[in-house]
Formats: C-alpha cells, sequence, structure tokens
C-alpha cells in the first residue's frame, strides 16, 4: 500500500539530485574558461597545439599570443580560437637566417678548430639574445597589445618557455600561468626557478652521456656539470634578463622570482623514458600527450609500404628545421638506405641525393605518427626531438639515434641505457655505420622487446597524459591557481635552504658549551693546583 510519504520522499529525493547535479555543474566544470596561449615555434608549437585544440574541444575560449615575425605559428589555421599578434621589428627571414646559422654551426664546419667553434657560437648565442630581448620588448611595451589582453580578462595563461618573458607577462596582467616545457639545459629552470630537487650525486646533468648509475669518476665530471649549469644560467638570468625584469616590475626583481610563480608545471617527459627523480608536488608529468592511435596512410603511400613484404619498412627523419644537411651526408645516407632490405620513407627537404636507392623513397613531409603506428615499420632514424621519440614509445618501434644539439643526445641516451636504441654519431658516421646499426635494430628481438616493455609501461598510467594536462589546466581556473601545491623553498634564501644559518647557530652553540667547559675545568684545575701548591709550601 502507498502511503503519502512515500511520494514526499521522492521529490526530496529529486531536489536533492537536482540540486546534487548543480552543485556539481557548479563545481566540477569550468564554463568556458578564457586562455592566453604563449607559445614556442616549430616542433613546440606542434605540440602546444594539441592542448589548444583540446581546450577548443572543451568549448574553453582560446587566444594564441604571436609575434608578426613568428616562423610557424601564424601559418596555423585558425580551428575555433584566434590569434592577438603583437608587432616586432624584425623579419622573418633574418629569424629564419639564425636558426639556420645555429645548425650550420652544428653541421656544416667538421674541420673548424674549438675556437673557430667557439666564436662562431658566441655570434649566434649574440643575435639570439637580441632576438630575445626583442620579444620580449615587443611584447611587453606595446599598450595597445596590453590593454588589448587586459580587456580579454583571461583566466589563465599557458606558456612555453622557449618564448621569453610569457611569465612577466602574465604577471603583469595579474593572471595565473602554467608552464609546458620539456627538462632542459641540465635541470637549471626547473632546479633554480621550479624548486625541483636535483641532486647530481644520482641526476645526470645534460650534456654528460652517462646514465643515472655513476661511479666516482662520472659523478665528478657530472659535478662539474652542475656547477657550470647553474653559474651559467644564474650569469644570464642576472645579467642579460634581471635588468628587463625590474624594469618592468618597478623595483629590483630576479626573473626566478616571477617564474616562480607558475602554478602547475606541466613537463613532457614519463617515468617510462626518464630517470626516477624526486618532483614537487605541483610538477605534472605529461610526456607523450601528443600521441595518437595511427590513421591510414595516404594511397600512394600505403601501396608502396605493402610492396616491402615481410621485410617492412624503416621511418628517417631528422626533424622540422634541420634542413641544411651537406650533399656529402645526404650522400652517405642514401647509400647506406640502399644497402637494407627494407624500404625506406625519407623525410627530406631541398637538395636530393645523387643517387637513390629503388627501396628509398624521399618525401617532402611524411604523417610520421601514422607511419610509426604501420604494422610494417620496424625502425626509426631519428635526430631524437621529444616528439618523435615519444610516438616511437607510444608505437613501440626501435630507434637508431643521431643526434645533433640541445636535449636531443639525452633524448636518444635514455632509450639507449634501456636497450631500445643505437646512437650514431653524425661526423664520424660512415655508411657501413648506418648499415650495421639499421641490421641490429631490426634482426636482434632484444631491441624491439624492449622498446615493447616501454611502450607498455607507457599506456598503463591512470589517466591519459593529454587528460592529465587538461586537468590540471582546467584545475588551475576552477580554483583560481595552486598556490597549496607550491613548496616553501620558494620563500627560503640559499643558506636558509641548505640550512646553512642553522649549522652556524648549532656550532656556535656547540663551541660556547665546549668553551664553558674547557674554561671552568681550567679554573678547578688552577683553584686545586694553587691548593696543592700552598699545602706543599707550609710543609
Ligand atoms: C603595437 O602593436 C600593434 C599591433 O600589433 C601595432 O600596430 C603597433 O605598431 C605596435 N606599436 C609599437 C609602438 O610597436
Ligand atoms: C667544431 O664543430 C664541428 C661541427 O660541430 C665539429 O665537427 C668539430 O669537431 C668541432 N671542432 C672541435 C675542435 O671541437
Ligand atoms: C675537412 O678535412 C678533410 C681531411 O683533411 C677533407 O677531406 C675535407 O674536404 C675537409 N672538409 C671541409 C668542409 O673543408
Ligand atoms: C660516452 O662518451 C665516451 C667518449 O666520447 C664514449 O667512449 C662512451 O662510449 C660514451 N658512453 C656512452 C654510454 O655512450
Ligand atoms: C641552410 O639553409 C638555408 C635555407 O635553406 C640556406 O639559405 C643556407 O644557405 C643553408 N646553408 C648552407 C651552408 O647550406
Ligand atoms: C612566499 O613568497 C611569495 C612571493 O614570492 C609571497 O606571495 C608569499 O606570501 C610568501 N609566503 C610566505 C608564507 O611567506
Amino acid at each position: 500500500m502507498e502511503t503519502p510519504g512515500c511520494a514526499g520522499m521522492i521529490s526530496v529525493r529529486l531536489f536533492c539530485f537536482v540540486l546534487q547535479g548543480l552543485l556539481l555543474f557548479g563545481f566540477h566544470h569550468v564554463q568556458s574558461g578564457n586562455v592566453l596561449i604563449i607559445p614556442g615555434e616549430f616542433s613546440h608549437w606542434y605540440h602546444m597545439r594539441v592542448i589548444v585544440e583540446e581546450l577548443v574541444e572543451r568549448k574553453h575560449s582560446v587566444t594564441v599570443l604571436v609575434s608578426s615575425s613568428s616562423t610557424t605559428v601564424k601559418y596555423a589555421e585558425e580551428k575555433g580560437f584566434r590569434f592577438q599578434f603583437f608587432s616586432v621589428p624584425m623579419e622573418e627571414h633574418d629569424i629564419m637566417v639564425m636558426w639556420y646559422n645555429f645548425i650550420d654551426a652544428y653541421v656544416q664546419y667538421p674541420n673548424s678548430s674549438t675556437l673557430e667553434n667557439a666564436s662562431r657560437m658566441w655570434k649566434i648565442m649574440g643575435t639570439l639574445k637580441d632576438y630575445h630581448s626583442t620579444l620580449c620588448e615587443s611584447m611587453l611595451r606595446n599598450e595597445t597589445v596590453l590593454d588589448a589582453l587586459r580587456q580579454s580578462k583571461f583566466d589563465l595563461v599557458l606558456i612555453d618557455p622557449y618564448t621569453p618573458c610569457g611569465d612577466l607577462l602574465a604577471d603583469t596582467l595579474n593572471v595565473p600561468f602554467i608552464v609546458v616545457m620539456k627538462l632542459f639545459f641540465g635541470y637549471s629552470l626547473e632546479r633554480i626557478c621550479g624548486q625541483m630537487p636535483s641532486t647530481p650525486s644520482y641526476i645526470p646533468t645534460q650534456p654528460v652521456n652517462f646514465s643515472d648509475k655513476m661511479n666516482f669518476q662520472e659523478r665528478v665530471q657530472n659535478f662539474l656539470q652542475y656547477i657550470i649549469h647553474t653559474l651559467t644560467f644564474l650569469a644570464q638570468m642576472n645579467i642579460y634578463m634581471k635588468p628587463f625584469y625590474s624594469d618592468v616590475k618597478g623595483e629590483p626583481t630576479v626573473p626566478c622570482d616571477v617564474f616562480g610563480k607558475a602554478e602547475i608545471w606541466l613537463i613532457r617527459s614519463s617515468w617510462d623514458w626518464d630517470y626516477p627523480r624526486p618532483f614537487p608536488p605541483n610538477f605534472v608529468y605529461i610526456g607523450g600527450y601528443h600521441c595518437k592511435p595511427a590513421k591510414p596512410l595516404p594511397k600512394e603511400m600505403e601501396e608502396f609500404v605493402q610492396s616491402s613484404g615481410n621485410d617492412g619498412i624503416v621511418v628517417f627523419s631528422l626533424g622540422s628545421i634541420f634542413k641544411n644537411l651537406t650533399l656529402e651526408k645526404r650522400n652517405t645516407f642514401a647509400s647506406a638506405l640502399g644497402q637494407i632490405p627494407q624500404k625506406v620513407l625519407w623525410a627530406l627537404s631541398g637538395e636530393k641525393p645523387e643517387t637513390l636507392a629503388p627501396n628509398t623513397r624521399i618525401y617532402d613531409w611524411i604523417p610520421q605518427n601514422d607511419l610509426l603506428g604501420h604494422p610494417k615499420t620496424k625502425a626509426f632514424i631519428s635526430h631524437g626531438g621529444s616528439n618523435g621519440i615519444f610516438e616511437a614509445i607510444y608505437h613501440g618501434v626501435p630507434i637508431v639515434g643521431i643526434p645533433l644539439f640541445g636535449d636531443q643526445s639525452e633524448n636518444i641516451l635514455f632509450m639507449k641505457f634501456k636497450g631500445a636504441a643505437i646512437m650514431l654519431d653524425l661526423f664520424k658516421m660512415e655508411a657501413k655505420d648506418l648499415v650495421e646499426a639499421l641490421h641490429t635494430v631490426t634482426n636482434d628481438p632484444l631491441y624491439k622487446k624492449n622498446m615493447m616493455r616501454i611502450s607498455e609501461l607507457h599506456h598503463d598510467q591512470p589517466t591519459k597524459p593529454l587528460d592529465r594536462a587538461l586537468f590540471w589546466i582546467e584545475f588551475v581556473m576552477r580554483n583560481k591557481g595552486a598556490k597549496h601545491l607550491r613548496v616553501q623553498a620558494h620563500n627560503l634564501t640559499w643558506y636558509q635552504y641548505y640550512c646553512l644559518d642553522v649549522a652556524v647557530f648549532l656550532l656556535a652553540v656547540v663551541g660556547l658549551f665546549i668553551f664553558i667547559m674547557v674554561k671552568t675545568c681550567c679554573f678547578y684545575i688552577r683553584k686545586c693546583c694553587w691548593r696543592t701548591r700552598r699545602k706543599n709550601k707550609k710543609e
């Protein structure tokens, strides 16, 4: 039999349910946040774009701040986001020339002396510095741009440190910001600005070539490298950046004090790749977030891949700005590739090698992720850019690495120490070395097995890296920051951090104690002696 109370209960339940729904809606969803993105160029933009697209997908309003001389970003199609331009008194062409000179310094002068190399690098670093200060000036001194940004009332700024001064802009706009980056330059930025512990006894510092298991000699080398990185970084911050930061802030400002305000550090690395290390709570690993299951290949490419039969294919790409390979090197590569049984798809722009074996095809651009995910793919020849390495991990393809500069050799070394890659030196390498490396990687089952193990670990995570990144981005917008995750180390001076003041204090206490003890003892001994002497005299 129905009682009248029951209907009442149902309506109460219904009310609760609706209320719960409203609360959930209010608290657990950011209703379209307003995000400003300050991306880097080249591969940095390609991976940032994945986050931009996901933000758009989740109905957030996204603005990408881009310089008028951008080399990559400004050519992107606006799909659901908008660009805010700021003009830079620099031609895109000059910036490309700067990067080409930078790459040339690594690839074109095999016979230079150390001095010539150093002077060339010094010149390039000078233009890089000018480029950086021009970017900073144009971004932070243009009131038109600043006003437009202020009026947009952003909830969050997402910065890639490839473009300098993003932190300072977020600070000027008084908006919380999140950093998206890869661990870099001996972890100086994360260590000094982010308070990430990085003990040189077991954490190898780039560019030394050993793992986290170091013997005494390696630890000495690693320690020296650590000191050099620290000093270089501090010099760069305090000589180049500090005057500008102080000027904009109107008071003496150490750049790290601004950069260290980052709410969350989204790091493009992962534990299946990096060495285990301690992290502050506001550091989150999101490496591999741009990886996706493979899509079907274009028809012509698929036919070529299928024609490889049981031997399979090799995917060869040396990255988006690595175009200045000498013809001699191109020929070396071409002749090596002609000697392997696999078919090769080679992404190469610029001058074609003089002879090309029938098993090799050259493309201006290849769908790298789709190729790496193809069942016929046996190996990946890569310069070691982190985007490509993560795609290889995602799809479980062993690597032949030919690193050039920056973090590339480090990226390959991680995989080499895990038995999933072979590393070659671009300058010392001969055709036979590449043939041998490819033969080993494709025929020794250990490489495939090790790579599959890394790949399995990579896929076995509680949340997908991209979802993790978006969670923290939305978390910061929902909660207006994440300062509760910031370690207090940020507020300590260096001698407080290492407890040097405490040590000095305790030493002083112990010293005082010893001093008093000695004095007291002496006092009694003297008194005692005096008494005995007097006694002796009387007798
Ligand atoms: C500021 O930026 C706007 C828009 O990019 C540009 O039109 C203007 O010339 C810039 N002003 C200065 C002083 O650079
Ligand atoms: C100078 O740089 C080139 C290219 O990076 C390299 O091959 C060469 O060994 C360097 N010279 C010295 C003396 O280190
Ligand atoms: C470097 O030296 C080698 C051996 O002396 C020579 O064969 C080669 O042509 C030189 N390369 C350049 C770019 O000068
Ligand atoms: C590190 O470099 C040294 C000298 O260049 C080389 O002999 C050694 O094999 C390298 N170690 C690894 C693990 O690559
Ligand atoms: C490097 O590439 C750029 C652009 O293709 C070209 O202008 C430059 O001359 C190249 N440098 C060398 C040494 O080939
Ligand atoms: C720590 O420093 C930040 C700025 O650097 C400041 O906002 C905050 O109040 C400080 N926290 C404490 C507990 O002193």
